[in-house]
């Protein structure tokens, strides 16, 4: 069970083989061991097609691994059935991506509800705890607006209020400042560290060593292999 000193991610010899025993096989991860605490604010680094995607889908529990194991809140994923992977999904993991991926004809209030289940939280809940959402990350006067009327940092902002409705211990964020100017990935940092500070579990997935520098902590993946990088 999760309790202090359990590592909210924790994964052992973690490896992913694609189209293993073809001739297009590739080895994405070879025998990741990565520990994270609650609270921590890590960077992951490293070139194109080194793994970093493989590596966070594995931990989003959008894809499972070739072998190896993960311990999501101290709990082994591959003891779980479809139905309750997908509300480990839903109760443990936030999820940001650099294109937003925001809902268009929708408002950023409906775009921020959207995680939670229809059936289990009536309207007026929803427009709530969506409105505080927004709030949260500076943008309780925009609700109505759509994902159009807003700039692209109001949208990345709008993707967290997401990626937090469901109160998440863990936000993992691929490449979140990657289409944004670097004073607006500026604040999206500013943001992170505060939801660091507010015991959120924070990964962030980047290529850029001036946005991994924003981090407590920076891995770097290499042909698939993680190393934990010196600081001076
Ligand atoms: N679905 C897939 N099928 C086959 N190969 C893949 C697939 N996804 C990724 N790869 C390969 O795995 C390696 C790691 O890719 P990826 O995790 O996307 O790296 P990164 O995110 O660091 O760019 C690359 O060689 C890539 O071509
Ligand atoms: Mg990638």
């Amino acid at each position: 069970m999760s309790g202090a000193d359990t590592p909210v991610i924790e994964t052992r010899a973690l490896r992913k083989v694609y189209a293993e025993g073809t001739e297009a096989e590739v080895v994405a991860l070879h025998g990741v061991d990565l520990r994270i605490a609650r609270g921590e604010f890590i960077a992951i680094m490293g070139p194109s097609g080194s793994g970093k995607s493989t590596l966070m889908n594995l931990i989003g529990c959008l894809d499972t691994p070739t072998s190896g194991q993960y311990l999501c809140d101290g709990i082994d994923v591959a003891t779980l059935d479809r139905e309750e992977l997908a509300a480990l999904r839903r109760d443990k993991i936030g999820f940001v991506f650099q294109g937003f991926n925001l809902l268009p004809r929708m408002s950023a209030e409906d775009n921020v509800a959207m995680p939670l289940g229809y059936a289990q939280v009536p309207p007026a809940e929803r427009r709530r705890m969506a409105q505080e959402a927004l709030a949260a990350v500076g943008l309780g006067g925009r609700t109505h607006h759509r994902p159009s009327e807003l700039s692209g940092g109001q949208q990345q902002r709008v993707a967290i209020a997401r990626a937090l409705i469901n109160r998440p211990p863990i936000l993992l964020a691929d490449e979140p400042t990657g289409a944004l100017d670097s004073k607006t990935g500026e604040e999206i940092l500013a943001l992170f560290k505060r939801l660091r500070d507010e015991d959120h579990t924070v990964v962030l997935i980047t290529h850029d060593a001036e946005v991994a520098a924003h981090a407590d902590r920076t891995c770097v993946m290499r042909d698939g292999e993680l190393h934990e990088e010196e600081r001076p």
